[in-house]
This record gives C-alpha cells, sequence and structure tokens, in this order.
C-alpha cells in the first residue's frame, strides 16, 4: 500500500472487497495537480493546444475571471480517468453498477469515465443547489432534481467533479445512505484537501490540487468555463 493510499478513508455505507484509488500530495508545492497513482506531465502547457487555448478565446479578463495556469492537461485529465474506469471495472466485476453524477459539473467527467468502464453501468443524475456565495458553499443544500429511480440494494457510486468544504458531498452521503443501497462510494475528479471543512473523503480520486479556484473539463465559474478541454486556475 503506498503512502498516499492510506491517506484515504472510506465513505462507504459497505465497502467494495477491493482498495480504491489515492491521491498523492503534490510535494513540489509548486500547486500541480498530481494524480492518485502513475506518472503524470507537470502540466499541460506541453504543446497540446492547452496553453494556447488558456491564453487564447477564453483568457481575457472580466467579469468570467481570466483563465490562467493548466493543472491539468487534456491528456492527463483521459489517462487518469482511464486508470479510474479500469479501477472501478475490477473493483465492481459481478455488481451492476449505478453511476450518480451530480449535475451539472461532473457531466464531462461522467461520460468520459463511463466509456473506460467495461462492466453493466447505468447511469442517473441529481441537481443540488448550495445556498453560499460563486466560490464558498454554506453546506446548505436544496436538491433541484432527484433520481430518477430507487437505489435500495444497489451499488452506488457518486460521481462528482471537485470536494472542496466537502459539505455538499456530505449531504448526498446522508441523503443517498438513508435510501438503502447496497453500496454507496464516491468517485470525484479533483479534490482540494486544505479546503475540507467535514472529515470524508472520496474512494476514488483523480486528482489532489490546492487550494485554488480552478474551471474547465466541467467546473465552472458563473457558469462559464465548462467547456475548456483542461483544468486551469482562474485568475480574478
Ligand atoms: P463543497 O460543498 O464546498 O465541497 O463544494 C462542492 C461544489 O462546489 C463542487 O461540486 C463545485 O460545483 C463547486 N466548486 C468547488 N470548488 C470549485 C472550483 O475550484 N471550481 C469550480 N467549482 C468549484
Ligand atoms: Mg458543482
Amino acid at each position: 500500500m503506498t503512502d498516499a493510499r492510506r491517506t484515504l478513508s472510506r465513505v462507504s455505507v459497505q465497502a467494495p472487497t477491493q482498495a480504491g484509488a489515492a491521491a498523492a500530495v503534490a510535494a513540489d508545492g509548486s500547486g500541480a495537480a498530481i494524480p492518485a497513482g502513475g506518472a503524470h506531465g507537470q502540466d499541460g502547457q506541453d504543446g497540446s493546444g492547452a496553453a494556447t487555448r488558456a491564453g487564447g478565446a477564453h483568457g481575457r479578463v472580466g467579469e468570467d475571471g481570466r483563465v490562467g495556469e493548466v493543472l491539468v492537461s487534456a491528456d492527463d485529465l483521459q489517462r487518469r480517468v482511464r486508470e479510474l474506469g479500469e479501477q472501478i471495472s475490477r473493483d465492481y466485476a459481478g455488481r451492476p453498477l449505478l453511476l450518480v453524477g451530480v449535475l451539472k459539473g461532473a457531466v464531462f467527467f461522467l461520460s468520459d469515465l463511463m466509456r473506460y468502464i467495461e462492466i453493466p453501468v447505468e447511469v442517473d443524475f441529481m441537481a443540488v443547489a448550495s445556498y453560499g456565495s460563486a466560490t464558498d458553499s454554506s453546506g446548505v443544500v436544496r436538491i433541484l432534481k432527484d433520481l430518477d429511480a430507487a437505489i435500495e440494494d444497489r451499488d452506488v457510486l457518486i460521481v462528482e467533479d471537485i470536494v472542496d468544504s466537502g459539505l455538499t458531498l456530505q449531504y448526498l452521503l446522508r441523503n443517498l445512505g438513508s435510501r438503502n443501497p447496497r453500496t454507496l462510494e464516491v468517485c470525484a475528479l479533483l479534490t482540494k484537501p486544505e479546503r475540507r471543512k467535514v472529515q470524508l473523503q472520496a474512494r476514488y480520486v483523480g486528482f489532489e490540487i490546492a487550494d485554488r479556484f480552478v474551471v474547465g473539463y466541467g467546473l465552472d465559474y458563473a457558469e462559464r468555463h465548462r467547456n475548456l478541454p483542461f483544468v486551469a486556475v482562474l485568475e480574478r
């Protein structure tokens, strides 16, 4: 077991048998995202086109903010999402899985992730609104769209874009947990451990990032920038 793997604890109602993916902490303090396993490039300024787009059409300063440093390139996203899909396929082999995507930010991650999952999988969505400012959630969560179907006795994996304070996820885990799923786990593309206000961690994590506000690959600021193919810091 790696050090990183030890840092992750379960948030499950009933955990699948194998240990999940783990996240490592950036050792150099650069703010670069570190994947939960395997090699990765330092950033997206690598000729992938990411840096060009970051400074191009999306690069102006205005009410949308300015897209700055690329923390996770498009290539690194795809590599890591594939690893997560393969891991999930192994962990849930023989157990039909229900992915619950949290709208809207997780849609992009979830649609890629699903393509790398090789076992029978279904998808449903929830939309929640967290009261608070544009960049801080309060923990008071309202359901805007509930699941279409019951999850009793199902193996359920919540797919989230990012775990920040953890308050939204804490609410979702309690709410969905009360519906008696067989198992309930979390797969988050990103996590900002420094921002955590409640003690919980996702079983599957794509990348740990520093305390920066990021956009792209589904993540927005005031509904903008979701369509960037990489994850970058928003300068304001
Ligand atoms: P939490 O309840 O504080 O963990 O917030 C979770 C939600 O806040 C995520 O699902 C995102 O929608 C949003 N969020 C948190 N950090 C960021 C960020 O850096 N960029 C964009 N959205 C974020
Ligand atoms: Mg969100």
